[in-house]
């Protein structure tokens, strides 16, 4: 009896286990065909807008040499360091372990600048000795206009450099600024998503940056950039780099001086010229309340990502800053204040000499981008430049240029609200992946008809590198706009 019992629990145990594998199987094959559906959807309307005419695209501003360095390898973690800690500008290995530890249990992105040059070079050479460290060209506006290159717009870009590094740079993109005897580095220490670093683990894959830059905070390719431009009239004008100026050590009023000069070299561009402005990782309030005086005003155009715009948002709204926040915020709170961050800027801009009216804000996450336009302005093909950044966001961080579902996660839910309060909800239709849908914003007395796009963006799982995302991204949802 006993012993039957067992055979037939024995057997319908089998027969469970062998139905569950083939509810798995099965599960996976639709989990599968979802994602194979998506990134047939978003390819199609990415492959929708041929770029026909070359549009010209001048960026500045600079460039840099990126090292890359594991996490795990470059720092070790040291139970004598005590608690995590945020620092404007490091100095010593106990404030970089403090500093790294800071963003690096939230998954946040942070670039520091390092005033002191033996220990940067120490950790550079130190970065470079493990094999699987590698360089490229960075620097926000450099890796733009690779991006732009690459997509076929004539470049130009602002940027002093040694002539080692222009001889790496592809030669159709016209570089103006003159020559250098060091180019600045930068060291990018990566890690990957849930990677355990002492008691810490993060919470998405990516990056802490840290810089010892003497020509790129100046700006030193600025005048020669006027110039050119004096000549020149390009259909899109980028302002990145900015945050190269963060924390470095100015003699008091020249940073506000070189801004005021970036600000003439956005107000004397004709209207046919675009502008848009790149944020960035900022730490230090002075420099973010500078910038939204004296540049975000005078674009039409403005992209981050989950951590800036929260910062700017903070900035702006409260008058203080964020250093770190959700790395994975809801596609509601990421609208609301786009939304609010639209209205701010359209009414200070009201009071602002030579202000641009601000058409266009693109915020790049890990799991959608969200991309607004104003109605009738010049932006063009929205919902397909939301889809092509979709796409470069995981092509990006795959180093791939072709999209495996075996790589690719969705992390968003199913469907989305528009707004924390009083939201629609909004279905994500696996055959029709971004989202579309017309809004008004109420600026004063002026109601602002607005398109709103939002795409899924297929989660790389198998991060190869996250620095440089950003300014890809950017740059591949801009160029079918323009
Ligand atoms: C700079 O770094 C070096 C090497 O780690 C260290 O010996 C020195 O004390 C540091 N200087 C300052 C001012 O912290
Ligand atoms: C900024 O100020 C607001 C309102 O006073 C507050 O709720 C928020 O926590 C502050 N944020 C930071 C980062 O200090
Ligand atoms: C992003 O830009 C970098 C620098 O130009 C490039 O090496 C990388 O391949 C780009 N990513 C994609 C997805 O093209």
């Amino acid at each position: 009896m006993g012993y039957q019992r067992g055979l037939k629990f024995g057997t319908a145990l089998t027969v469970l286990i062998v139905l569950v594998a083939i509810y798995y199987r099965n599960s996976e094959n639709v989990l599968q065909k979802r994602l194979q559906a998506l990134v047939q959807g978003l390819e199609g309307l990415e492959n929708k807008h041929v770029i026909k005419s070359r549009p010209k695209v001048a960026i500045g501003y600079g460039v840099c040499t990126d090292v890359y360095v594991n996490a795990k390898d470059l720092l070790n973690y040291d139970e004598q360091m005590g608690r995590p800690q945020h620092f404007d500008e490091i100095n010593t290995e106990l404030e970089l372990l403090k500093s790294f530890a800071y963003y690096f249990r939230h998954g946040a992105a942070a670039e520091r600048y390092m005033a002191n040059r033996t220990l940067f070079d120490e950790l550079v050479n130190k970065a470079r000795s493990f094999e699987s460290s590698y360089s490229t060209i960075g620097g926000n506006a450099a890796v733009m206009a690779l991006r732009f290159a690459r997509e076929g717009c004539d470049v130009t870009l602002a940027a002093k450099l040694t002539r080692s590094l222009h001889q790496m740079m592809p030669q159709v993109i016209n570089i103006v600024g003159g020559e250098v005897k060091r180019d600045d580095i930068h060291l990018v220490i990566e890690y990957k998503h849930g990677e355990v670093w002492g008691p810490y683990s993060s919470a998405r894959a990516n990056r802490y940056i840290i810089h010892n830059d003497a020509i790129n905070p100046r700006i030193s390719s600025l005048d020669a950039f006027d110039k050119l431009l004096s000549t020149y009239e390009p259909n899109l004008l980028v302002i990145s780099g900015l945050q190269m100026m963060d924390n470095y050590p100015f003699v008091d009023g020249d940073r506000q001086k070189l801004l005021q000069k970036v600000k003439k070299q956005m107000t004397e561009r004709s209207p046919f010229t675009k502008i848009h402005f790149e944020m960035a990782s900022f730490a230090e309030d002075k420099l973010l309340f500078e910038l939204c005086d004296s540049v975000i005003p005078f674009a039409d155009s403005l992209g981050m990502n989950e951590q800036e715009i929260a910062n700017l948002y903070n900035a702006m709204y409260y008058g203080n800053i964020s250093l770190v926040t959700n790395s994975t915020p809801r596609i509601a709170t990421v609208l609301d204040q786009m939304r609010t961050l639209f209205k701010l800027i359209r009414t200070r801009g009201k009071t602002i000499e030579n202000s641009r009216e601000l058409t266009r804000i693109h915020v790049h996450t890990l799991a959608y981008q969200a991309i607004f336009t104003v109605k009738g302005s010049m932006w063009k093909n929205t919902m397909a430049a939301a889809a092509k950044a979709s796409l470069t966001a995981h092509r990006h961080v795959c180093a791939t240029s072709h999209v495996d579902i075996n790589k690719a996660a969705l992390i968003l839910d199913d469907s989305f609200s528009t707004s924390i309060i009083d939201g629609t909800r909004i279905a994500l239709d696996i055959n029709k992946p971004v989202s579309c849908w017309d809004e008004t914003l109420k600026v004063g007395n002026e109601v602002i008809p607005i398109q709103v796009c939002v795409a899924p963006v297929l989660v790389c799982t198998e991060a190869v590198q996250t620095a440089g995302g950003g300014d890809n991204i950017s740059s591949a949802g801009l160029v079918l706009q323009i």
